[in-house]
């Protein structure tokens, strides 16, 4: 992984104090402008799973070697289904039992999984210690490695324990996008959509054009898919960091993609997978609305398939669809509220009746 620092883009997210930024490019843990500036401290602790450890592990830890005296790992289990207490304590354990102090610096290696976990130890480990995100997966690099929320999941809903921290550098290495799973690519593509119906129809108009391409992990194409995301998310974020409002755009599908994964088994469906549907079922909720019209709907769901996403909804009761997104950040006194899109590239938050999002299920639900 040689540095072409030519090819380097930056993406800036300012927050006053807590202001970072987002390197995009090839070869970054070769080039010193990734660690420029950075927090020093005696101890680095990387916190990876056990199949990104061993493809980066080794070299993320030989470049911390000339900044820290003591380069220690911690590899997770790997999955959504270990992104709990129990596991989170795994880096407590590590952090304690090898006597880190509280200027140790957290490297997140991995996806979204690892990214929110250290985040949230990082947050809390000795009541806050620096962390740098070094998303592996295109999901992580357009999405979770960006904007502090930090959290692990409870059987009873996702994402519901945790706290906004951000990190003090984010590097999207594309190279290490070479080793991701198919499966997994489609999963971070969700989220590249996302941003087009919420906040800019140019970029939607862009993805649609190289959504192939993306999916065949064109260099030029994947640099400006992470690079746009991360300018929009820049953009939401640096003007509601702790969501008191702009921020939940971010969420479109996310409601119902969240019920998706807690109610089928965290890990069933990927996380990816889940929003996709979810936008796909968010978006027939808007066209019921009035919001947009069909052909905006079919648009989007055409796009979602091609990028190999499910577009149908899982089986599952009514019902438990209705308590899981009770459980939402979103929902107020009971009424589940759901990003909706309110006219191509703008997004608005609205509730809706129990009875109108029975229907948009059933509407998308295979007949059995
Ligand atoms: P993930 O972290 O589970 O990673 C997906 C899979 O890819 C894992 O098996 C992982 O080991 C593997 N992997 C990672 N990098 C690899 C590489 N370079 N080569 C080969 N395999 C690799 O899943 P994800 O999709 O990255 O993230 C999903 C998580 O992110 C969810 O928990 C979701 O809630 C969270 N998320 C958080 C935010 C946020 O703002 N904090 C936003 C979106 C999603
Ligand atoms: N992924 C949603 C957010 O960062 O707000």
């Amino acid at each position: 992984m040689s540095p072409d620092t030519r090819s380097t883009q930056r993406v800036s997210i300012a927050l006053d104090s807590r202001s970072y930024d987002i390197h995009i490019g090839s070869g970054l843990f070769d080039d010193p402008a990734s660690w420029q500036g950075l927090p020093e401290s005696a101890d680095a602790l990387v916190v990876t799973n056990t199949t990104v450890a061993p493809l980066y592990g080794a070299a993320l830890a030989q470049r911390l070697a000339q900044r820290h005296r003591r380069v220690l790992q911690v590899a997770l289990p790997d999955g959504e289904v270990y992104k709990d207490w129990q596991h989170l304590n795994l880096i407590f354990d590590r952090l304690l039992e090898s006597g880190c102090d509280r200027k140790t610096v957290l490297y997140a290696l991995g996806g979204g999984v690892v990214g929110d976990m250290t985040g949230f130890a990082a947050a809390s480990y000795m009541r806050g210690v620096p962390f740098v995100q070094v998303p592996t997966t295109l999901l992580a690099q357009v999405d979770s490695s960006v904007g502090g929320k930090t959290a692990i999941n409870h059987p009873a809903g996702k994402n519901m324990i945790g706290a906004f921290y951000q990190p003090a550098r984010v590097l999207c290495d594309l190279d290490v996008l070479d080793t991701l799973p198919d499966r997994e690519l489609s999963a971070g593509l969700a989220e590249v959509i996302k941003y087009g119906p919420i906040a800019d129809v140019a970029f939607l108009d862009w993805i649609e054009g190289h959504v192939d391409a993306l999916r065949q992990r064109d260099r030029a194409a994947l640099t400006h898919a992470v690079q746009r995301s991360c300018e929009i998310k820049a953009w939401v974020v640096g003007q509601d960091e702790r969501e008191a409002g702009l921020r939940a755009i971010l969420n479109f599908g996310h409601t119902f993609g969240h019920a998706i994964e807690a109610g089928l088994g965290y890990g069933q469906w990927l996380h990816g997978e889940a929003v996709g549907c979810g936008m796909v079922l968010a978006t027939e909720l808007s066209m019921r609305l009035g919001l947009v019209d069909a052909a905006f709907g079919a648009r989007l769901t055409r796009l979602i398939e091609r990028a190999g996403l499910p577009t149908q909804a899982p089986r599952m009761d009514i019902d438990r669809w209705l308590q899981l997104m009770r459980v939402d950040k979103k929902a107020e006194g009971g009424e589940i509220r759901f990003v909706v899109i309110d006219g191509p590239g703008r997004a608005a938050v609205r509730g809706a009746s129990d009875a109108l999002v029975a229907d948009v299920i059933r509407a998308h639900t295979p007949p059995g």
